[in-house]
């Protein structure tokens, strides 16, 4: 399954990679620029793009009486992940227009004024949608989508393109920084891989260098997103939990910092809660027994086999967590060992997401935005927006069916 999310450039990424030596060198030299502690240098940023998302939120929510958030939500996350991987974003917020198209029936998102860029960051918005559903079909037909790019057949060659079209946004956005550095040595932007540009440090090859900011802008955008998403969704629908979550963000000080959304115990329930219920990567993780074999959970396994397990029936496990498929973040308020072992929302081990302090950051300070600016926020019955548009489908990413989630301020 890894080979198949090989970079568009053919070169392996810290997430594709299963030679042990590769991935311990791209972990060492990633890992502590994306750490907790390194990350409050980039707090601001998030702030900032946070603040955007919930103004353009609140400007749908004015224009059309409700807002798509899971399409603020991408552009919020992907500005983020572009920002701190490449010094610059792709201005997803400013440019994404507040007109809707999931409002379907009312005006589209690129009708108007199109002009040469703007089509292109709508690209990019297109591409990144369907990563998902992309992944998913390069994990299940290999053959055919190497063959789509030989021959035309409909949607195994756009999943091709498309990942090629990946690889040149990464490529492009990386000759941007290096530009950057060359413009400013002594003073380059700080990012998540500036380290990885400085004379006389430890480094990677450019092929590798752009694998792995392609594995950033993918790993980082869908499924903070889709978190995002399924959070403001839950919580809007369920008037015993949103009063509770709005009552506790409102004992927060002026110029509040994710140091003080640290301490709010229902907060981090909610968000917790929303991991478990709706893991945005909750299919199987396949790992592969190494030479000499080892006993897994009681049973001999032989060197070779390949054994996987997944979050979405571990955090359904009706032993580990009472009513698995309600949505109770209380359930975390004194969680017994059992139920913090089995939530792996980040996956687990030496391969555990390298981006979950990051993606956390992002869902505090953007669930404490939303709900400070619209309190009273409830899910929008607008254009026909239901609880099927929310079924949870899974390739190995996962996303909401209707790929929409309409919500609307009082
Ligand atoms: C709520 C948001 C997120 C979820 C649920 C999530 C989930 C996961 C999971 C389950 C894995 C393990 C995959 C495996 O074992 O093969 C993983 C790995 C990874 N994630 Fe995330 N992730 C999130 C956000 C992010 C962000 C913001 C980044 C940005 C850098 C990121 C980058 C990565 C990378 C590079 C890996 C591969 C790590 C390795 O193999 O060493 N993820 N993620």
């Amino acid at each position: 399954m890894y080979d198949m999310f090989r970079s568009g450039n053919g070169s392996y990424n810290i997430f594709s990679t299963r030679d042990l030596d590769f991935h311990a060198r791209h972990r060492r030299l990633l890992s502590g620029p994306i750490s907790e502690a390194n990350l409050k240098s980039f707090e601001h940023i998030v702030q900032a793009r946070g603040d955007l998302a919930v103004e353009k939120i609140g400007l749908a929510m004015k224009r059309y009486g409700a807002a798509d958030v899971m399409k603020w939500w991408m552009f919020f996350s992907t500005d983020v992940i572009g920002e701190l991987t490449f010094g610059d974003s792709f201005r997803m917020l400013e440019q994404g227009k507040v007109d809707s198209p999931a409002l379907r029936g009312t005006r589209s998102l690129t009708r108007a004024s199109a002009n040469a860029s703007f089509r292109q960051v709508n690209q990019y918005a297109r591409d990144l949608q369907k990563v998902a559903v992309q992944g998913g079909i390069r994990v299940a037909f290999p053959k055919v989508v190497k063959l789509a790019s030989y021959l035309p057949l409909p949607l195994f060659s756009e999943t091709y393109a498309a990942s090629q079209r990946m690889r040149s946004y990464a490529e492009e956005s990386i000759r941007r920084y290096e530009r950057m550095v060359a413009a400013e040595p002594n003073n380059p932007k700080p990012t998540l891989f500036s380290k990885l540009f400085k004379a006389g440090e430890e480094t990677m090859s450019p092929p590798e260098l752009v694998a792995d900011s392609q594995a950033y802008i993918t790993a980082g955008s869908d499924t903070t997103a889709h978190s995002l998403t399924y959070l403001t969704w839950a919580v809007c629908r369920d008037e015993s939990i949103k009063p509770r979550l709005v009552k506790e963000l409102e004992t927060l000080p002026d110029g509040y910092r994710d140091e003080d959304l640290k301490v709010l115990p229902y907060l981090n329930q909610v968000i917790q809660e929303t991991l478990r219920l709706y893991a945005a990567a909750p299919a199987l993780l396949p790992r592969e027994i190494p030479t000499g074999g080892c006993e897994v959970d009681g049973y001999w396994m032989p060197g070779g086999t390949v054994v996987q397990t997944q979050a979405y029936s571990m955090h359904r496990d009706p032993t580990v967590y009472s009513e698995p498929e309600r949505f109770n973040p209380s359930r975390w308020e004194s969680p017994s060992k059992e139920m913090k072992d089995a939530w792996m929302p980040f996956g687990g081990g030496a391969r555990i997401c390298i981006g979950l302090h990051l993606a956390q950051l992002e869902l505090r300070i953007a669930t404490a935005k939303f709900f400070r600016a619209f309190p009273n926020a409830k899910v929008s019955r607008l254009d026909g927006f239901n609880n099927d548009d929310m079924e949870q489908v899974i390739y190995f990413l996962m996303y909401p069916k209707g790929k929409r989630c309409l919500i609307q301020a009082l």
